[in-house]
């Protein structure tokens, strides 16, 4: 046998031959041993004091008193299910990823849905980005596609991250709001960075109080970077378009979900897929080449710019469909681990750098969120490739090595060896790209350009869109105690739209300004055409 197989090790194979036949319904305590009663302690005498000596009593509390975990310092509501990924067609082209080269296989998947301000006990229909993360369970390895509901961010470098996070959380003195971002921290925050303008627009729209997860898109939001087997690199942004169209409910009927039905969302979810309603959505593709890297105005590794879809179109290229609810909303929900540094040969990084932070941030939260280096092996985190490691002990180790860990070894068998230079069939090796440069804390110019897709947006909208925008506007900054984050914020929509502006601002009882005259706009240089064919797939 395998000496490095997981699920059956000596210990099992020992013990074999001597188990109990099962007695499923029948109690017992965590070392397998049958309890008597389970509803009265121990005592000395009728009215007698509890005795210590009730292992059966203790184990009970001790375990009850242990059962919560941190929430997620952000993200901390979400509903998840089970389902599975399909691709139309061959990927080859561009990427080696093991799960997009064969039409029609499956991969498993799982994805959770979730908002990202409030606590684990917050109201679902809040007006709140939504993260939509997906875990490829592929044959090469897992792939976690950490993206959210809106195409862009509130910032452009997770330095800003925790700064961001503790301007929308609740405020520490009172945690006040729990589940909305009508507060001053945050508008202040918002007023003082620029660059969270065009993610503003998004939130202040109907997209972000959607009428259903199953009704939402998802957006991987950074460019990532598609690599196939000859090594060449192809730029790309994932976009998800749900089957049933994009959907959102109206202020007044989030509000009132909120209060008569609070899992308003993780209700239509999991009540779909216990009917047989699976949600379904369609991955697509925006491919740029390589040699296109400085053909926008924007650069592709800013995290609150999109690549338009009249430059570079979204090409569909599989579809995912969730049929399986989880058994178990702690085991499965709560304890799924996603990464974005989670990739599998075929996909790789840019130097986006909010995305270089990302992937500092998600495994150093979840050694704590998830009590230690181990949670990996969790069934809803596990590969279903062969995980063979070097790694040693910790918190919660549920696999008895057979060999002595580490690498090189002449002593012991069972100790996994790397792949070396000769072996390229599914094996990760980084992107190698050129970098050069100074050390600076700066980046390219048209990161400053904070308004112009801001602008695209209201004007791509229709007039009751846009009275909706003006309406969440005034609405959130109404209640903003501070007048002068009012004014500041009111001065920067002065920069996206004179009419939005003027919208707002009259709500508030405030004095439209003029736009500022520091707004850099950028022309767009030409892309190739290759880009404009839309590569062809
Ligand atoms: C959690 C998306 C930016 C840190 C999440 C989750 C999603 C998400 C969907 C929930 C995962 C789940 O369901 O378990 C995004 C997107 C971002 C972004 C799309 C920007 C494009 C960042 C940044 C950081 C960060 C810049 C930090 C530098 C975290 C942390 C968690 C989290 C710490 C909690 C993870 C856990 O406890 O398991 N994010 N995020 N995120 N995100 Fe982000």
């Amino acid at each position: 046998p395998d000496p490095r197989q997981r699920d059956h090790d000596d210990k099992d194979r020992q013990l074999d031959g001597f188990r109990a036949a099962p007695q499923s319904d029948a109690l017992t305590t965590e070392q397998g041993v049958r309890v008597d009663d389970t509803d009265n302690a121990l005592r000395a005498g009728e009215r007698g004091p509890t005795l210590l000596e009730d292992f059966h009593n203790r184990e009970k509390l001790t375990h009850f008193d242990h059962e919560r975990i941190p929430e997620r310092v952000v993200h901390a509501r979400g509903a998840g299910a089970y389902g599975y990924f399909e691709p139309y067609e061959s990927l080859a082209e561009y990427t080696c990823a093991d799960f997009l080269q064969e039409p029609g296989r499956r991969t498993p998947v799982f994805v959770r849905f979730s908002t990202v301000q409030g606590p684990r006990g917050s109201a679902d229909t809040v007006r709140d980005v939504r993260g939509f993360a997906t875990k490829f369970y592929t044959r090469e390895g897992n792939y976690d596609l950490v993206g959210n509901n809106f195409p862009v961010f509130f910032i452009q470098d997770a330095i800003k991250f925790p700064d961001f996070v503790h301007a929308v959380k609740m405020e520490p003195h009172n945690e006040i709001p729990t589940g909305a971002s009508a507060h001053d921290t945050f508008w202040d925050f918002c007023s003082l960075q620029p660059e969270s303008t065009h993610m503003l627009m998004w939130l202040m729209s109907d997209r972000a109080i959607p009428r259903s997860f199953r009704m939402m898109q998802g957006f991987g939001v950074h460019t990532f970077r598609f690599v196939n087997a000859e090594g060449r690199g192809t730029f790309v942004k994932f976009h998800w378009k749900p089957l049933l169209g994009v959907n959102s409910l109206v202020w007044d009927e989030a509000q009132i979900a909120a209060g008569r039905d609070p899992d308003f969302n993780r209700r239509d979810l999991w009540e779909a897929i216990e009917s047989g309603n699976y949600p379904e959505y369609e991955l697509g593709v925006q491919l740029v080449a390589e040699e296109d890297e400085g053909a926008f105005a924007f650069d592709l590794l800013d995290a609150t710019k999109i690549i338009p879809e009249e430059q570079v179109p979204v090409q569909p290229i599989g579809r995912m469909v969730l049929d399986r609810n989880p058994q178990n909303f702690f085991a499965e929900t709560e304890q799924v681990a996603f990464h974005t540094a989670n990739v599998v040969p075929g996909i790789d990084f840019t130097n986006d750098p909010l995305l270089q932070g990302r992937n500092f941030s998600y495994l150093d939260t979840q050694l704590i969120r998830l009590g230690g280096p181990n949670f990996a092996q969790l069934p809803v985190n596990r590969p279903i490739a062969d995980v063979n490691t070097n790694h040693r002990d910790g918190y919660g180790q549920q696999v008895i090595q057979p060999g002595n860990s580490y690498f090189p070894n002449s002593l012991s068998g069972g100790c996994p060896a790397h792949a070396g230079a000769g072996d390229t069939s599914g094996v990760f090796r980084h992107y190698q790209e050129r970098v050069a440069g100074e050390k600076v804390r700066v980046r390219s110019d048209s990161f400053k350009d904070h308004y112009s897709q801001a602008t695209l947006f209201w004007n791509s909208m229709s007039d009751w869109e846009k009275a909706h925008i003006v309406e969440a506007f005034r609405f959130e900054l109404g209640k903003v105690g501070s007048a002068e984050v009012r004014e500041r914020m009111v001065a920067n929509l002065s920069n996206v739209h004179g009419d939005l502006c003027a919208a707002v601002a009259a709500g508030l009882g405030l004095p439209a300004p003029r736009p500022a005259s520091t707004v850099h706009t950028f022309s767009s240089p030409a892309l190739s055409q290759e880009n404009l064919a839309g590569n062809g797939i």
